[in-house]
């Protein structure tokens, strides 16, 4: 498929496509945002992926300090999935971390398709949150990556 992929900051007039997308990425009631909360913040960063004037992806991290991030959500529309839209989104996260930054991430451990990506770019399992999940019952696998 041919995409003409831009990868770009959210600003608030994303917010409506933001919250839609977000809505149709998860069934599980924890995992919905209200990206109005994050928009404005400094500690919360999104970076968007779009299609011409269409939102087909997003990154939303929070910083806990300088060199502690945490991903707190990632999202790809179901059209343009396996086409390297979150690996985009992800690089441009990790561009630019200092050396000895730490992200973190909790995923569902039946999430194979997130747990392949986070593998992929080099995150390790760390822990087990036993049934952190309810809608469907999961554990969350802890995740994270030194730069
Ligand atoms: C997880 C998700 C963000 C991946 O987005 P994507 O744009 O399709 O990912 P990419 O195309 O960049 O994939 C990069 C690599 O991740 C792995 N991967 C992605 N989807 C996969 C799948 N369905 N099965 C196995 N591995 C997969 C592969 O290693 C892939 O590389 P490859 O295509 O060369 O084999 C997307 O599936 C999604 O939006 N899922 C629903 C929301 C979600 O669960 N988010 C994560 C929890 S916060």
């Amino acid at each position: 498929m041919k995409i003409n992929l831009k990868i770009r900051k959210a600003n608030k007039f994303d917010v409506d496509s933001l919250n839609k997308l977000n809505l149709e990425s998860f069934n599980e009631s924890t995992m919905k945002l209200d990206f109005s909360k994050f928009i404005d913040k400094s500690n919360y960063k999104i970076i968007i992926a779009s299609q011409k004037i269409n939102i087909i992806g997003y990154l939303l991290t929070l910083s806990h300090d300088n060199n502690l991030f945490e991903i707190i959500s990632i999202a790809v529309d179901s059209f343009y999935k396996r086409e390297g839209i979150a690996s985009n989104m992800l690089s441009e996260f990790l561009r630019n971390k200092k050396g000895n930054s730490k992200i973190i991430l909790e995923v569902a451990s039946r999430n194979e398709s997130a747990i392949e990506l986070y593998k992929r770019f080099f995150f390790n399992i760390d822990g087990i949150r036993k049934n952190y999940y309810k809608y469907p019952p999961d554990d969350a696998l802890l995740m994270s990556r030194i730069i």
